[in-house]
């Protein structure tokens, strides 16, 4: 009989207590005390129950992906390219999958050399990789504020100085980008690279402007800075005109169209097709794609072969007027996700009303609501959850220091039923409405104080609390309930 790890009950595995730890803490590498667990993640366990409306995840609606088309393609694969799938494939990535991304990158307007790419395991690898090809520890990295939350443990983990910007509705402000630059140029320092979500950030919302791309480029030309630019949500735009990527625009300033000087470009079959898949990738400069592959071979060799060629599948196939299937795929996404944009808003706007203020997405998965600054989201979530059954990012996750940011919350609307959406809300707002009376109670005040003109407060000198981690802010299924769900169905 095989002995599972993780126990025979299927119930939580159980962490390590600070005993166990201790005996191991003088083997750990330095960089592992960016990594550790925090209350929140414990917190975040609770959305185990069933019950728990969770607006949190970083989720697409992976259910609207038709059963048939996936048995197909994978039959496909297994029958006609068995050997090939089950080996494994080039560092960079099958030409077979390079193909894909040209291509959809190309319906974003943005042309690239097929040389240029490398093919990596999700989207999240790029920023690791780029962490470890660029990052010594103490080095700058240049952020929005707030930021990815799933980028912050990654930058912890590589000892990382993150300065960040506060955004405003056109996403980073340039000229604050360039008074930050002056005076870590003052201190002798220069960032190692700007990292950048310009469509729909996550988890903000926002979108950087026109003007503002073509000057952020324009400034990293001019001081020779390297940016990240991460997009995985471009494609998913609900109303509005798209806008060039930062990758299209250098290379317009470079010359030659179809290659950038000081870009490397994230994306990722993530948000367009499925997380599952585990596949996303760069496009670099040269002389960064050889060491980014490197670090690849280091990381895991390669990506999986299986979901590469599935892909291929899946972008050979053609709907009956002869439109890509995957773009009649997108428009459907599209279409839905627009929907329960709505009807979140609508909900805030119910709901939260003047309590709050948040961001109107024109696309991507997420709104940032920024509540009454006597409200701490982290002590709300515990109560949103303990009492009410919902769950959402607590603003804290986006900020390096996990401190600013503590009025803010992130809410996921893709991968949520409208019911849920609806009820999900309801049921924040009836908390929030509970906590600012007991404020209101306790210090006489009314309680329908506005929120805070600015979202974020002041850093301060203290400790640190920790980030959550990685697996807490995406919100990634545990082993242990996935084995128990199976051998449930099993039986
Ligand atoms: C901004 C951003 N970057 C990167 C990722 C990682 O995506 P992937 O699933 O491709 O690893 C995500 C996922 O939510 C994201 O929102």
């Amino acid at each position: 009989m095989t002995r599972s790890i993780s126990g025979a009950g299927g119930g939580r595995r159980a962490r390590p207590t600070a005993h166990e730890l201790a005996r191991y803490e003088a083997l750990f590498a330095a960089r592992t005390r960016g990594m550790k667990s925090s209350a929140m993640r414990e917190m975040m366990a609770l959305t185990e129950r069933p019950d728990v409306i969770s607006l949190a995840g970083g989720l697409p609606d992976t259910s609207t992906f038709a059963p048939e088309l996936f048995a197909k393609l994978m039959a496909q694969v297994a029958a006609e390219q068995t050997a090939r799938a089950l080996q494994y494939g080039p560092t960079e990535g099958m030409a077979a999958a390079v193909d894909c991304i040209v291509e959809v990158m190309a319906a974003e307007g943005t042309l690239v050399d097929p040389d240029e790419v490398i093919v990596t395991t999700g989207g999240q690898q790029v920023i690791d990789l780029v962490c470890k090809t660029l990052i010594d520890p103490g080095d700058v990295i240049v952020a929005e504020a707030p930021t990815y939350p799933g980028a912050v443990p990654t930058f912890s983990a590589y000892q990382a100085e993150v300065e960040q910007i506060e955004m405003d509705a056109d996403g980073m402000p340039i000229d604050e980008l360039e008074g930050m630059l002056d005076r870590l140029q003052a201190q002798g320092r220069r960032p190692k690279f700007i990292y950048t979500i310009p469509n729909f950030q996550n988890p903000g919302g926002v979108t950087m402007s026109l003007a503002r791309r073509r000057r952020l480029v324009e400034v990293a030309h001019e001081r020779e800075l390297l940016s990240l630019e991460d997009n995985p949500y471009g494609l998913l735009r609900y109303e509005g005109e798209p806008l060039p990527t930062l990758y299209s625009l250098d290379a317009e300033v470079g010359g030659t169209r179809a290659a950038a000087d000081l870009v490397i470009y994230l994306g990722t079959f993530s948000k367009i097709l499925s997380p599952g898949l585990r596949l996303g990738w760069a496009v670099a400069p040269r002389p960064v794609l050889e060491k980014l592959n490197l670090g690849k071979q280091g990381s895991d060799l390669c990506s999986s072969s299986v979901t590469q060629l599935f892909v291929a599948e899946y972008f050979k196939e053609h709907e009956g007027r002869g439109e890509p299937r995957w773009l009649g795929y997108l428009e459907q996404l599209k279409e839905l996700y627009r929907r329960r944009r709505d009807v979140m808003l609508a909900a805030l706007d119910e709901h939260f009303g003047e309590h709050a203020r948040w961001t109107k997405p024109q696309g991507g998965l997420f709104v940032w609501a920024t509540l009454d600054e006597r409200i701490d989201t982290t002590d709300l979530l515990a109560q949103a959850r303990e009492s009410e059954g919902v769950a959402f990012v607590p603003g804290r996750a986006a900020y390096m220091d996990g401190q600013r940011g503590s009025s803010s919350m992130r809410l996921n609307f893709a991968g949520v039923s409208d019911d849920d959406i609806r009820e999900g809300i309801r049921r924040i707002g009836r908390v929030v409405h509970e906590q600012l009376g007991l404020y209101g109670t306790l210090s006489g005040s009314s309680p329908a104080a506005k929120p805070q003109a600015e979202p974020v407060a002041e850093p301060t000198d203290d400790e640190p609390e920790q980030a959550p981690g990685l697996a807490d802010v995406v919100e990634l299924p545990r082993r242990d309930r996935e084995d128990a769900a199976r051998r449930q169905k099993d039986r």
